[in-house]
Order: C-alpha cells, then structure tokens, then sequence
C-alpha cells in the first residue's frame, strides 16, 4: 500500500508545482518521510517509485500498443475547489473511490485519474464540461464500466464524469410505449419498469445489472435481442447531450418519423463519449411477449448450427427473439468456473439457445416443440432440451449469458469482436487454435448466431504483448480479406482504436477526425478513444 499512496502524493506535487524529478523527491522526503527516507537504500526505491510513476503520466502499454499522453491541463487545486463547490460531496478524491473507478470491468486497463464527479443533472454536466473546456482539463465519461474496449476508464489523469447519480425515469408513454430516461439509470431498472407496464426494452445484455442506458446507447451496444429488435440506431427516438464546450443539445423527440436534416442523434448513437455526453434518452419500447419458450441444444458440428438457425428462421419466423451459439470449450469454461450443471447430458462441439416469443403462450408451447423435433429427425440436433416456464427459461440463459464471466476467470482476456458472412463465423477460431496452440491457453467461440457476430476469445496465462500483436495482424487481417467489421457490437473504445483501418477506408476516417476536431476542437472528450493515435 505505501508505495501507492508514496505514487499518489508525488503525482498531486509533480502537478501542482513546476518541480523536477529530483526536486519531488527532495520536497517529500523531508518534511514527510523524516529520518525514515534518508537511508540510501529507501532513497533507492523512492526514486525508483517517482520514475516509475513519472512514466506512467507520459505513456502506457494497453494491449499492444504504447500511448502516450496528450498535452492536456492538469488537475490544479482551483479546479478541485471549483468542482467541489459546484457538486457538494460528489466531486470525490478518495482514493479507495478512484481505485475502482479507473478500472475497467475485464481489468484490462487501468487509468490514473485523480478525481470522479457525479452530477446529478443536465446544468451540471454542463458546467463540468464548460469548465473542462476553458481549461484545457480530459475528461471520462463513465457509465457501469462494462464496456469491453476499455472506452469508460480513463487512460492517464482525465477527469472522471460519472453518470450514475443521474437515474431518473423522467416519463412513459403507456400508449406509444415510449420511455424517457436519464442516462444513469441501469438497464435491468429499466425493464423491469416497462415490462410492469406491458413492454420491454428493445435489447438485452448480460451485463444488464449494470450497464447504464446512457453507455449502452454511447456505444451502440448489440445483444441478444438483435436479431428481433434491430440496431438502437432506430429504436433511439431522441436524446439530450452535452457537447465539448459545455453546450447542451436537445434532441429529445419522441417522433417516429422526423426527416428534417442531418439526423445528429445519431452521431451520438456508437461515438462513444468522444462526441458528447449523452445525459437523457428517449427508447421506443415494444409490446411485452406473452410467451417467451427456450431450445437449447447440442450440435455434432457447425453444419448442424447453421442448420438450426435456418431451420428456426423458417420455422419460426417473426417469433424468433433469439439465436446464439457456443462452442464445447465455452460451456467447459461455464461448468469449471462457474460451477454451472450441463442442461443436457452428452457432451457436443456446439450448442445454440433458440429463444421464441408469441402472444399466446400455448401456441408457443406447441411452436417450439414442433422445431425441436423437425431439427432432431433432419439430424442437424443431436440432444437438447426445451423450457416454457420463465424460470427454466432463465436458467438455460444463464449458460449463454455467463460466457464472459466464465473465461474471465479463466485468465487474461483477449477479446475478438467480428462480423463475416454467417456460413463462415466459425472458421476463423479453427484458425486461430490451429495456428496459435502452443501459445494460447484457450480459444473459444460464441456469439449472436442471426448476426453472423462471433465472440472469438483467447484466454492466456499471463498478458503476452508480442502475441496480442501477433493474433491482431492474423485475425483482424481475416476478417478485412473477408469484408468483415473488426468490432460488430462491442465499439473501438481505447483497445480496438488501431484496428479502424481494417473495416473503414482511410477517408472515412479522415472524415471522423474532421467531424471530431469540430465538435471538440480541444479534444477533451474521452480522449485515446475510437480514433487510433495521429503518428
Ligand atoms: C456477449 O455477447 O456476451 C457480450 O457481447 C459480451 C462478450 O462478448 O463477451
Ligand atoms: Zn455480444
């Protein structure tokens, strides 16, 4: 612990006075550390301590890149007073806070800001962002931290803007099922909501305890409803956002249509915290299903999966809700790690969750019994089992949604993000494990089945730099000769900004720096992000 808090007081001096290494030193060793630091050998390891810390604020190594810091302000006592004025008891420097608050959830980056604020409304985000923007001062936004490309933790010392303390249903159309909320409010609150009102939320995600809406439309998140529900880009009727200079944007309309001008809303939509802080949504929500039934079912082989999904699209049709798929390794990972019991007794290469849903849970019954048995007897299935009642229906889930939480514990966690053509998802992971076996610990394959999205994930003993580099130039040079996108759901956060370039043109990106550089002319918003580095 000391060494940390010795690396907090130096980084506070190292800012507030203009002082060279040596002269931080100096300063604390005396009046702080008394006799205790003047035997060489502490002297040692406190100037070890500064120079490692005082390289810490220049550059970082996050997954296979090195970043070096931006020339922004640093945090000063004024500002500290400022915002401690403006948000009583929510302008937080407490260490234990921060610690946790830099962290990403799959613990892959860590940041060092040294403060978190937590508005509770519109004029204060918007009087954080002015003062950040006269100043100079990078800023965070941050969300339930569940992003999975690093994109809601600071990278060096931005200033953290929680949104967590904004989470208020502000109003609900029962009759157009429309929701309008604050960006804070976490998504299972929010279903839970609307589903009492006879209506869900138009996506699903496993980390729904958690995530917040405002990073789940910040980041375009996809999940396990896609395939009925479609992208947020058009579930989103409107939001509210505060730009870069403080500014706050009002686009909260609650309109199905609206053609007039450039839809900027949707500029917000997947950017990310780059562009704006999202502070308020409008979400439309469709009716609640009467019926929700699940098949789970174990597959000789990727033949039968593809099989299966298209038995169930034809079988099924506007009922499907749901098609995911998981490879063997997965569900080893669920039952080792989480100590998860198998649904079904054999073991099987693949397993893919048909979930439907129907206005007459009867019907679905018989619905979801009929597919089961047509894709049995073709053989695309070889055992399975099926659930009608909402808690078994939850219990199978739990296999498909617990994935991540699995092969986190598993080791460290490269995570791969791709759409291709669906008939050719998984050949990337015989790929990859064929190519990679001695060096990797695990490859495993899972995703979104309809989407042709697959979850490729490596777990490896120890962080392995040369190697991250290594499976980049391999998978994300696969998935580009096949037309691919490098990140379907998961957005480029700070871990996949570098890979942009193998699913956009170069003049795409030049035309999204352009429209960054106007709207942030500073660049204070959640920098090192989306966009890779200017060399
Ligand atoms: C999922 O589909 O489970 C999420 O996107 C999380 C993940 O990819 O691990
Ligand atoms: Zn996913």
């Amino acid at each position: 612990m000391l060494p940390l808090l010795m690396s907090r007081s130096l980084w506070n001096l190292r800012h507030r006075y203009p002082l060279t290494r040596r002269q931080i030193f100096r300063h604390l060793a005396l009046p702080n550390g008394g006799g205790e630091f003047q035997s060489g050998e502490k002297t040692l390891v406190m100037q070890e301590e500064t120079e490692k810390q005082t390289a810490r604020q220049m550059y970082v190594d996050i997954g296979a890149s090195t970043i070096t810091r931006l020339p922004f302000a640093t945090l000063e006592p004024e500002d500290i007073a400022f915002f401690q004025q403006l948000l009583p008891n929510r302008a937080l420097t407490d260490p234990d806070v921060l610690a946790s608050a830099n962290v990403d959830w799959l613990q892959n980056v860590q940041g060092l800001s040294q403060i978190l604020l937590r508005p509770q409304t519109v004029e204060e985000v918007s009087l954080i962002l002015r003062h950040c923007h006269l100043r100079g001062l990078a800023i965070t936004p941050q969300g339930g931290k569940t992003g999975l490309v690093g994109g809601g933790v600071p990278i060096f010392d931005e200033v953290i803007v929680s949104m967590a303390l904004m989470n208020h249903i502000i109003d609900f159309d029962d009759w157009q099922g429309v929701l309008v909320c604050e960006a804070g409010c976490i998504l299972e609150s929010l279903m839970q909501y609307v589903e009492k009102r006879g209506r869900v939320i138009p996506l699903d995600l496993g980390s729904k305890g958690s995530c917040q809406i405002g990073g789940v439309v910040s980041t375009n998140a996809g999940g396990l409803r896609f395939i009925r529900y479609g992208s947020l880009r058009s579930n989103v009727l409107g939001l509210q956002a505060v730009l870069a200079d403080g500014q706050v944007l009002d686009l909260m309309t609650q309109l199905r249509k609206d053609n007039t001008g450039y839809d900027l809303k949707q500029l917000m939509i997947g950017s990310e915290g780059t562009l704006g802080v999202v502070t308020s949504v409008t979400l439309l929500c469709p009716p609640m299903p009467v019926g929700v039934s699940l098949a789970y079912l174990g597959c000789t082989g990727f033949p039968g999966v593809l099989a299966t999904l298209c038995a169930a699209r034809s079988r099924l049709g506007e009922r499907l809700s749901a098609i995911e798929f998981f490879d063997h390794q997965c569900a080893h990972l669920v039952h080792t790690h989480l100590g998860l019991n198998p649904p079904i007794s054999g073991e099987f290469p693949f397993y893919v969750v048909v979930e439907m849903v129907d206005s007459d849970s009867h019907e679905d019954n018989e619905k979801i019994s009929a597919f089961f048995e047509e894709v049995m007897e073709e053989g695309h299935v070889a055992d399975g089992t099926i659930a009608t009642t909402p808690g078994k229906v939850k219990t199978l889930w739990a296999y498909r949604e617990r994935i991540p939480e699995a092969i986190l514990r598993d080791g460290h966690v490269i995570k791969y993000d791709i759409c291709v053509s669906i008939n050719m998802m998984y050949d990337i992971v015989t790929a990859t494990r064929q190519r990679f076996a001695d060096r990797i610990k695990n490859t495993l394959g899972y995703g979104h089945l309809g989407d042709g999205n697959l979850h490729l994930n490596i777990s490896l003993t120890t962080p392995d730099p040369t190697l991250h580099s290594d499976l980049n130039d391999f998978i994300y040079g696969w998935t580009a000769k096949h037309r691919g996108s490098v990140s379907a759901e998961h957005g480029l956060g700070v871990l996949k900004r570098h890979a942009i370039g193998y699913s956009k043109s170069s003049d795409a990106i030049a035309l999204m720096r352009r429209l960054k550089n106007m709207m942030d002319p500073k660049g204070i918003l959640n920098p090192y992000k989306v966009l890779p580095s200017e060399l």
